[in-house]
């Protein structure tokens, strides 16, 4: 019988160790001294998890199985992205991706430094940087600078904003599993999609975020009498 009371199938307690070991991890990280100090003890820490592929095939098997955790209502930027763990102290999250064949992500950047591996199958990582000058907020353009593919147990590190313009997927057959630890977001801050062909530049947001936001904009645009009277 597990957790939730559902008998057999199932490994038990799969959420319940990555936890313990994100626990581990956040004694650790929160005696480091600055955000790279942070970046070094996750390079070091997370190739240990990388390796537990069955541990990991344990959380998806939870998953497959509508199991509580993770939690699949949380918004997500990504539609592939699953969160394991938020740190309480807001140190770090942890975050599992799965890229089907041939699956990748539209270039984007982040809010925060995150370092990333493969836990199964080949990760690419394309990077770009910007050769314009950042004038005009809702355009960029972009050259890729940088082309990897990672193999399972190797792990790369991407760092916030213009310096981590990237995007990641899978360039092969079967599925890809992405697991990354991401620091705390940088505050009032949005991320951002970048259109190659267009240049066009567009704000990045959870479902959830987003939809608050269309309907604040919603209710400033109506006249002042009908919104007070609601
Ligand atoms: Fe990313």
């Amino acid at each position: 019988m597990n957790l939730d009371g559902k008998a057999g199938g199932v490994r038990p307690g799969a959420m319940d160790e990555v936890r313990r070991i994100c626990r581990g991890w956040a004694g650790a990280a929160g005696r480091c001294g600055c955000a790279e100090e942070r970046i070094d003890f996750f390079r070091g820490a997370l190739p240990a998890l990388l390796a537990r592929t069955e541990l990991l095939a344990g959380v998806l098997e939870g998953i497959a199985d509508g199991r509580p955790l993770p939690d699949l209502r949380l918004a997500t930027v990504f539609e592939n992205e699953y969160l394991l763990h938020q740190d309480p102290a807001g140190l770090f999250s942890l975050r599992l991706y799965l890229y089907a064949s041939g699956e990748l992500t539209f270039v984007h950047d982040h809010l925060a430094w995150g370092v990333s591996g493969s836990a199964r199958g080949p990760l690419e990582i394309v990077r770009f940087r910007r050769t314009d000058d950042g004038a005009d907020p809702g355009l960029a353009r972009l050259e890729s600078s940088e082309r990897t593919t990672l193999q399972p147990g190797e792990i790369e590190t991407t760092l916030p904003f213009e310096r981590g313009i990237h995007r990641t997927g899978n360039p092969q057959a079967g599925t890809t599993w992405m697991v990354s630890v991401y620091g705390p977001p940088a505050r009032r801050a949005v991320m951002h999609r970048f259109d190659l062909e267009t240049g066009r530049v567009t704000p990045l947001r959870p479902p959830r975020v987003h939809k608050r936001l269309l309907a604040q904009q919603a209710l400033q645009e109506m006249p002042g009498p009908a919104k007070s009277s609601a």
